[in-house]
């Protein structure tokens, strides 16, 4: 719980707490328009030219917004959005890095490890206090501004601490009325806590126009950015990113990325195409099965719903007849992706029904399907757009509902009704 002390409103006779009178509804501002006739112009994003980035935002960043981009702290977020500064540096932006966490110093030595340290049109100032913020962007002008955090800054004259929810909510408000009066494309980074919500922050998803998780295994290279919400566009989209050496550096083709490491032929490994937004992904979903030693036998699910897991489990011994009531089941989707749609079910199921019977799945194999509790396997939205990335990768066959369209050529449809008929078409069954 935490206090919020908020200073008084100032009273004034006119608004809309002063009653319902005659002023009150009088017109002082521009009047209603047809849609058709209200100007977008100035609303169109500007590409930043880090592809990811663009893709994500269907195009750039729109002058004027504000952009939350949301991370545990060490994911990469400053080094984002320094590449992101640098790279609009270059096509002609006037850019202004606020950090508000690092020395100016700090960021100029990882400029240098990013090899952008030279670029015209970078502005760097260490300021927390907001006001301040203000005057250097009245100085500076920019087109696009980062605040590196939102939690650190704080404004003088509230006297709430910095960091408190009510400094951070204020702060923001401030900054987007700054950021649509200047039309300047802003970005605000925000730290998440360990439960995913961004501290303080959650409570300003409402104010900004779009909000970018940015995420990744610490153990893994991979860092993978989805816009949560995007008033100038669609979300979903994924950005896919490799942090090196020398900062993050896009992963375009990324289709295949997470077979590298497949081993073919070993039983409790089934492939899915999945989808991230618009981009396919082939994933590696595994399973292992081994006989439980306590009167509660253990389900673990990583990066797959565990919920669903359980589901399956329950369709596998009422609808197939394979019973693991008795097992342990350990399941996972391999390369540290996450992959929580229903198109993933087939796939999990065949996995463990494989595991459990010690029959591989044969590699040239890629299933597509949601499972209902019935046993009946459904379409999957754009198969298509999934079959012709899997086709491209080599696999050969596909295990598909009835109802999908025919995959591209090149590739056989491995036809079935029921989870049932997906375990006998593959020879895995009790
Ligand atoms: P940083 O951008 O500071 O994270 P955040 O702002 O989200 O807290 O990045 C932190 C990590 O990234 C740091 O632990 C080291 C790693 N890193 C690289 O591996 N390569 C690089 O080129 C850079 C700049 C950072
Ligand atoms: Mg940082």
């Amino acid at each position: 719980m935490v206090e919020e002390v908020e200073s008084p409103a100032p009273v004034t006779g006119g608004g809309p707490a002063g009653g319902l009178g005659h002023d009150w509804m009088a017109l002082d501002g521009p009047g209603a328009v047809p849609i058709a006739d209200v100007l977008a112009d100035g609303c169109r994003p500007h590409a930043t030219g880090i592809g990811e980035v663009d893709r994500v935002l269907g195009g750039g960043l729109v002058p004027g917004s504000v952009t939350l981009v949301g991370g545990e702290p060490g994911i990469g977020k400053s080094t984002l959005l320094i590449q992101v500064l640098a790279s609009v540096a270059v096509r002609g932006g006037r850019c202004l890095l606020v950090t508000a966490e690092e020395s100016a110093t700090q960021v100029r030595l990882r400029a240098e490890r990013l090899g952008i340290a030279t670029a015209a049109g970078l502005w760097i100032v260490a300021e927390t206090e907001l006001s301040r913020v203000a005057a250097h962007v009245a100085e500076v002008t920019p087109t696009h501004v980062v605040l590196d955090s939102i939690q650190t800054v704080f404004d003088a004259a509230l006297e709430a601490a910095p960091g408190s929810v009510a400094q951070v909510r204020h702060c923001t408000s401030r900054v987007v009325r700054m950021a649509k009066q200047r039309a300047m494309a802003t970005v605000l980074v925000g730290h998440v806590t360990k439960d995913g919500s961004l501290a303080g922050p959650r409570v300003l998803e409402h104010a900004v126009d779009t909000v970018l998780a940015f995420e990744g295994d610490r153990h893994h290279a991979l860092r993978l950015l989805r816009a949560v919400k995007h008033r100038y566009g669609a979300v979903g989209e994924l950005g896919l990113f490799e942090m090196v050496g020398t900062g993050l550096v896009g992963v375009p083709d990324a289709a295949g990325l997470f077979l590298a490491d497949r081993r073919e032929g070993v039983p409790g490994s089934a492939v899915v195409a999945a989808l991230e937004g618009r981009r396919p992904l082939l994933v590696e979903v595994q399973a292992l099965v081994t006989p439980t030693r306590t009167s509660f036998p253990k389900r673990s699910a990583e990066g797959l719903d565990a919920g669903r897991l359980d589901l399956l489990l329950a369709v596998l011994k009422e609808r197939v007849g394979l019973d693991l009531s008795s097992s342990d089941v350990y399941a996972l989707a391999a390369g540290g992706v996450r992959v929580a749609e229903p198109a993933a079910d087939l796939a999990l199921a065949l996995a463990v029904a494989s595991a459990l019977t010690g029959t591989p799945v044969p590699p040239d194999v890629v299933a597509c399907g949601e499972i209902g509790l019935g046993g009946e396997v459904r379409q999957a939205g754009q198969v298509e757009r999934r079959l012709t990335e899997a086709a491209r990768l080599g696999f050969r066959r596909a295990v598909l509902p009835t109802s999908s369209p025919d995959p591209p050529t090149g590739m056989a449809a491995v036809r079935v009704g029921t989870l049932r008929e997906a375990v006998a078409a593959l020879h895995l069954g009790p």
